[in-house]
């Protein structure tokens, strides 16, 4: 039975669905259908564009009668001739006698290439125009959009660009036909991208010839012979076709496309990239043998950086590699950097091979050293492996950062970050120890556990080098100023930090805590230390912990924002260094580059001038 959806008032969709067919085109896999997409215009003359594949031409033709009805069919619009929209060309003529076949020269050219009749045909060519009542139909050229026959339609009276195979997408039509009826961008446009990548990745020239035609007229909704009418937010599906058809990427990130016979391969392109996130940038990863040729393609076009790793095989490329470049490089993809990886155990060629596969493709930046692997990666060869992630990091560098020479690290970005403060107290014998740390983090639960970073400079980070016991102090909101000065900003070397302390309690270990202005005690030993240069990392298990007060945990930001003194303007005519860590204020013209801050320790890095 008929299945029609009503686009406008006078415009019907009498397309159909196909959800059982394997690989559209012979070679793209369509696990989700498709859909062939045709219109039938009811105005005073009726009009269809296009028809649709043979293997749903029943549905099709059951869709054109319900939606024409008594009348007669004027008019066939022959956008495409590809077979997925022509291969009912002829038995619709034959159940519609006296129909007039609408197409350019080329047009005509691939009818009788493809059939073998004698169409009544209506010769069009660039800027033509059909008037059919109310409607207008305007004929563009789009030649290689994908076939060089084609041509698209512009209803001025409605505003609709019929768009040929253009802003189409895989994907059946689920009883939803426009884009903004179901969730496009999370559900479709991976689909959309396959698409467009696949089917006209390679003319993205001639993609952008279209987009300036139709950018010189109003477009309120467009309809393609796959996937959805665009009624709303058109921006959405022409944005992305700018960008796809400039080749620009989507989104900055690694797609990391790999052969891996037995696992070493995939082994360093795994590697690579944990290392790509642990630096904070995104990373896909496509084993070549299992994944579909066409969704690395459609992964090359939505990702700016591409990493290429195979193994060497039947001293080549491995083949399923080798298809997937030679399929990309015909799929004509540019301006992208690629690394390449490759592996063999006793004559690697694969890398040198992928690389020539690429090089005639526009504005590839290869990373110049390729990673070559013996069998696997060793540890000697981390650094190289990491070479390429720094790589990427540095193309990721705001531009502005790179012209003058400013590091890639604003120091400022690490306040961003949330911390406690806390009072961490040890003792030795009868000499007690504290200073203010903001690194206590727990780990786990099961054992209760947790980790501190202190550092060495710190004469309590040296009594629990020499006790491995701890105590952490929560501190609270209304911890005053005062406590940060008497536990941070002097040395328990040559001071007793409690010696002003109107308290005198201890954990059950034996050491202080800070029992006023505190929410918590938590108290530790430890049961490994890390040395990481200027700070140890104590992990420890905790032995005691008591909540003290109901008070919120101050936070460093809290800290600076509430508790420290806030630097005051400069007297009248002074110059000088404010310290952003504490408030205190150097004086002079030049702040000296080894300057400690005589009350919280910090170095010069932490001034800024007033
Ligand atoms: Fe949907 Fe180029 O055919």
């Amino acid at each position: 039975m008929h299945c029609v959806k009503k686009v406008t008032e006078d415009l019907i969709w009498v397309g159909a669905n196909d959800r059982r067919l394997a690989m559209f085109e012979g070679v793209y896999s369509v696990p989700r259908g498709v859909s062939y997409n045709a219109y039938l215009l009811l105005d005073e003359k009726t009009v269809l564009f296009d028809t649709v594949d043979k293997a749903v031409r029943h549905r099709f033709l059951e869709n054109v009668a319900e939606a024409l009805g008594e009348r007669k069919l004027d008019y066939l619009i022959v956008q495409h001739m590809e077979p997925d929209h022509s291969a009912v060309l002829e038995e619709l003529i034959a159940r519609y006698p006296g129909i007039k076949l609408v197409g350019n020269a080329k047009t005509l050219a691939f009818i009788k290439q493809f059939f073998d009749f004698e169409p009544d045909a209506l010769i069009v060519k660039e800027g033509d125009a059909l008037l059919t009542g109310r409607h207008t139909l305007n004929f563009l050229m789009a030649p290689m959009v994908h076939w060089p026959e084609v041509m698209v339609t512009y209803d001025s009276a409605d505003k609709i660009l019929f768009s040929a195979d253009g802003f189409g997408c895989f994907g059946a039509l689920n009883g939803a036909l426009f884009a903004d009826e179901v969730d496009f961008n999370r559900d479709y446009l991976d689909e959309a991208r396959r698409y467009y990548a696949n089917i006209v990745g390679k003319y993205g020239q001639q993609v952008q010839a279209l987009l300036n035609k139709a950018s010189g007229v109003p477009i309120e909704m467009i309809c393609p012979l796959h996937g959805f009418v665009w009624r709303n937010n058109l921006g959405d599906i022409l944005s992305k076709y700018v960008m796809w058809s400039e080749y620009q990427p989507e989104e900055r990130g690694v797609m990391l496309a790999y052969a891996s016979v037995y696992g070493n391969t995939e082994n360093a392109a795994e590697i690579l990239a944990s290392r790509l996130s642990e630096m904070g940038i995104a990373a896909v990863m496509y084993d070549v043998s299992v994944t579909p040729v066409s969704e690395i393609i459609a992964a090359a076009f939505k990702w700016s950086h591409l990493v290429f790793a195979s193994t060497t095989y039947n001293a080549g490329i491995f083949v399923a590699m080798e298809d997937l470049l030679s399929d990309l490089a015909a799929h004509n993809i540019q301006n992208r950097t690629v690394a390449i990886i490759e592996n063999g155990s006793w004559a690697a060629t694969s890398g040198g091979l992928m690389r020539k596969k690429l090089e005639g493709c526009k504005d590839i930046k290869f990373l110049e050293k390729t990673l070559s692997l013996k069998s696997s990666i060793k540890a000697e060869q981390l650094p190289e492996l990491y070479a390429i992630a720094d790589a990427v990091a540095e193309d990721f560098r705001p531009a502005e950062a790179k012209e003058s020479g400013e590091s890639a690290v604003d120091p400022a970005t690490m306040f961003k970050l949330s911390y406690g403060l806390f009072v961490l107290t040890a003792r030795d014998g009868e000499k007690d120890a504290g200073c203010i740390i903001n690194t206590a983090t727990q780990i786990t639960a099961a054992p209760l556990r947790l980790s501190i970073a202190v550092n060495k400079a710190n004469f309590t980070h040296d009594v629990i080098v020499k006790t491995g016991a701890f105590n952490l102090s929560v501190l609270a909101e209304s911890a005053p100023f005062k406590i940060f000065q008497q536990f941070g900003f002097r040395s328990g070397r040559d001071t007793d930090k409690f010696a002003e302390s109107d308290y005198s309690e201890r954990a059950l270990n034996g050491i202080r805590y800070v029992p006023e202005h505190t929410n918590a005690m938590i108290a530790c030993k430890v049961i490994e230390t890390h040395d990481y240069g200027t700070h140890t990392v104590f992990v420890a298990d905790i032995t005691e912990a008591v909540t003290l007060s109901k008070e919120p945990s101050v936070t460093y930001q809290y800290y600076f924002e509430r508790i420290k003194p806030q630097p005051q303007p400069p007297k009248e005519g002074k110059k000088g260094f404010v310290c952003k860590i504490c408030g205190y204020v150097y004086e002079g013209d030049v702040l000296p580059e080894d300057f400690i801050c005589p009350l919280c320790k910090h170095g010069a890095a932490d001034f800024e001038r007033m």
